[in-house]
């Protein structure tokens, strides 16, 4: 080996060491940045030598550029489910028979978390990961090891040690509470929906296709179960300890348990204290220590006898119903809401959950005035009604019926056969739908306008200023200053966010109409096949129901839509005010072909022209925009704080850099 290969391999053997102190153990030894220096010396003598490089090099954690559909394959050992139960008898029952099943043997337990996340299965081989799994349908699963790789608790190279030539470890794929609550409020704030909780959460990251996004999510991982030939000890505790000395996370809660009683008492006791634990779980598991007892036991057809879940109660709390109202949504949809005696549930407030249609209220729940309600949250982040204490209804409270006319504006409800809502129909006269479609329209993914968010669509629309989205652009800033709390300054901005939003885009000014069904992504493919509103308000439903994902209902809804005169007469006023309703045509006086053939990757950001903006340029001009720099790259158009990485990447490959002025010139 000589000198270079012999660094490169120590500096690897370190940043993994490093890396499970920081991730699993929690005891990092060095500072981030004297890390970093030690990454950034591996990843230049990486690339300085690329005959030695490895994809599980630890710089390789974040995945490449690349992105692709998941390859499935067979699983070596079909994943099948554990039996499950909520009662701690039913537990005891199995502990009976299993001890019976081995006639007196001397038996331990494990008991261990049932975590709450998606099931994964790494196989190594020769101490290296060489394949992970998500579970699929049991016997197949697709194959995710890009996206497992950015997960640092996970050891890529093992350290010597007394693992097997070949095995499989299996676990679950888990978002911390933290990271969960993090990216929701991301979402949130992008307008985003949010994920239910970090199970689904966890499992919508790992079918990521672009491993970068994934590695930004912060997942992380414990394990369960080795499977293989020659494995360090005859019981499952035992060979859990061998995988912690590996360098996995495996639960610090697992605990070796001889009886009943002590089966008993690790339930009682995890019932409560799981709250304090960083990633949600959703119950417990015991096994059978031994593994030839755990032979002996077998399998039924979908689990092994020798393991049982027992799951816990999803936390509920009891509390006074004070009345129901009734949401009326954007598209009219009527939601009765409980609106409650505020109650403690899994750490937060509860004061009001949502019965979501007439038949749950009425007809399953069977609400009455005052009625004790129970609320649940379990994993979800919104708290539901799951049922309603009898005994403690009054013998006179009477059954909450619902609304028959809008609580808004008074018009009599109407429900579409075979649907569950009832609906407004006052489109253009009932207030929350106007001030919620305004709402709509100025959001951050739609026209993007700043400022207007629920208080100042109501204030607006009672002012008599704004009655539709078409109202916006005749706004003035005399008007704005009539309105509390608006000052100069704050009525100029918006001015000039509305001002901007004459730029934005058909396709997401289309999202921003409210026309129902008509999604960010079903908007997107309507305006690339349409290109203009002029032709979509022309097209039959023949036409639209040919336009990917759009089938008769959506057609319909579209026709309906544009039918109406208010609708035809808010477009004239969208398009005279210069909101964009077609889809920009190229310039052909834009296109050359001066950049046939070159590959140029940008990075950092711009004075004169967006990133998007010279992407485009780059296209018009022959050219091909890359992700990522290699032998192939023409040059890196750079703006300002190009990141290091690239930059060290773009010097050691030798690939040019040119600024904006630079590009802007070439192309002149
Ligand atoms: S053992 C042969 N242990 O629960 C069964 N599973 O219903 C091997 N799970 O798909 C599984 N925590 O995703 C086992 N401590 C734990 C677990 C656990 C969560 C999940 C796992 C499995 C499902 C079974």
């Amino acid at each position: 080996m000589d000198a270079i290969e012999k660094q490169i391999r120590e500096l690897r053997d370190q940043i993994n060491a490093h890396n499970h102190k920081y991730y699993v153990l929690n005891q990092p030894d060095i500072s981030d940045y004297d890390f970093d220096q030690m990454l950034k010396q591996l990843e230049k003598l990486e690339l300085e030598h690329p005959e030695y490089d490895d994809p599980l090099s630890p710089t390789h954690r974040v995945g490449s550029d690349l992105t692709k559909e998941f390859e499935q394959i067979e699983h070596l050992h079909p994943m099948l489910s554990l039996s499950n139960t909520y009662s701690v008898e039913e537990v005891d029952q199995w502990v009976e028979r299993t001890e019976r099943a081995l006639a007196g043997q001397e038996s331990d337990l494990v008991g261990e978390m049932k975590f709450d996340g998606t099931s994964i299965s790494l196989i190594y081989e020769h101490g290296r990961l060489v394949r992970a799994v998500t579970r699929g349908d049991g016997e197949r699963g697709d194959v995710v090891t890009d996206n497992i790789k950015t997960i640092r608790s996970i050891p890529l190279q093992l350290a010597p040690g007394d693992w097997p030539e070949i095995f499989e470890l299996r676990g679950e794929v888990l978002l911390p509470w933290k990271e969960f609550e993090r990216l929701n409020a991301e979402r949130a704030f992008n307008e985003e929906p949010l994920f239910a909780n970090p199970r689904n959460a966890a499992a919508g990251t790992l079918k990521l296709q672009d491993p970068k996004i994934v590695a930004q999510r912060h997942l992380d991982a414990y394990f369960y179960y080795l499977l293989g030939e020659n494995l360090p000890s005859t019981t499952h505790y035992g060979n859990m300890e061998a995988v912690k000395r590996w360098g996995f996370k495996v639960p610090d809660q697992m605990k070796i348990l001889h009886d009943m009683k002590e089966v008993d008492e690790y339930i009682k006791y995890w019932d409560t204290a799981r709250r304090e634990l960083p990633v949600a779980t959703d119950g417990l598991v015991f096994k059978v220590n031994s593994l030839q007892q755990q032979l002996n036991l077998g399998y039924t057809a979908k689990s092994p006898r020798w393991a049982i879940a027992y799951k816990f109660q999803a936390e509920r709390a009891c509390t006074e119903l004070k009345f129901v109202s009734f949401d009326v949504g954007r598209m009219g949809i009527i939601t009765p809401v409980a609106n409650l005696v505020p109650v403690l549930l899994s750490g937060t407030m509860v004061k009001r959950a949502s019965m979501h249609n007439q038949d749950i209220m009425q007809d399953q729940l069977d609400i009455h005035e005052h009625d004790m309600l129970y609320v649940e949250k379990g994993g979800e982040i919104i708290p539901k009604i799951v049922g309603v204490d009898l005994e403690a209804r009054k013998p006179d409270a009477k059954k909450v019926i619902f609304v028959t006319h809008c609580p808004a504006c008074g018009s009599p409800l109407v429900r579409k056969d075979g649907e569950a809502a009832w609906i407004c129909p006052n489109k253009y006269g009932c207030p929350p739908q106007i001030t919620g479609r305004v709402e709509h329209f100025v959001g951050r993914r739609m026209m993007n306008i700043d400022g207007i968010g629920e208080e100042i669509s109501n204030a607006l629309f009672e002012a008599g200023f704004v009655h539709n989205i078409a109202d916006l652009y005749t706004l003035t800033r005399e008007q704005l200053l009539t309105l509390e709390g608006f000052g100069e300054k704050s009525a100029d901005r918006l001015l000039k966010g509305i001002q901007d939003s004459l730029k934005v885009p058909f396709e997401r000014v289309l999202y921003a109409l409210s026309i129902p069904y008509v999604g960010e992504t079903t908007a997107k493919k309507i305006a690339r096949s349409c290109r203009s509103i002029d032709r979509l308000m022309n097209m039959t439903e023949e036409e639209l129901c040919a336009i990917e994902d759009v089938g008769g209902v959506l057609a319909r809804c579209i026709i309906e839509y544009f039918a109406s005169p208010i609708n035809r007469e808010i477009i004239e006023r969208l398009r005279q005010a210069g909101v964009q309703l077609a889809m920009e045509e190229e310039d052909e006086s834009l296109k050359s072909d001066k950049l046939a053939g070159k590959v140029i990757v940008i990075s950092g950001v711009f004075a004169k022209h967006s990133r998007d903006e010279y992407k485009k340029m780059i296209e018009l001009n022959g050219g091909k925009n890359s992700g990522s720099i290699s032998k192939k790259t023409t040059f890196v158009l750079a703006g300002e704080n190009m990141g290091p990485a690239k930059l060290e990447k773009a010097q050691a490959l030798g690939v040019p850099i040119i600024n904006e002025d630079q590009f802007l010139e070439l192309l002149q």
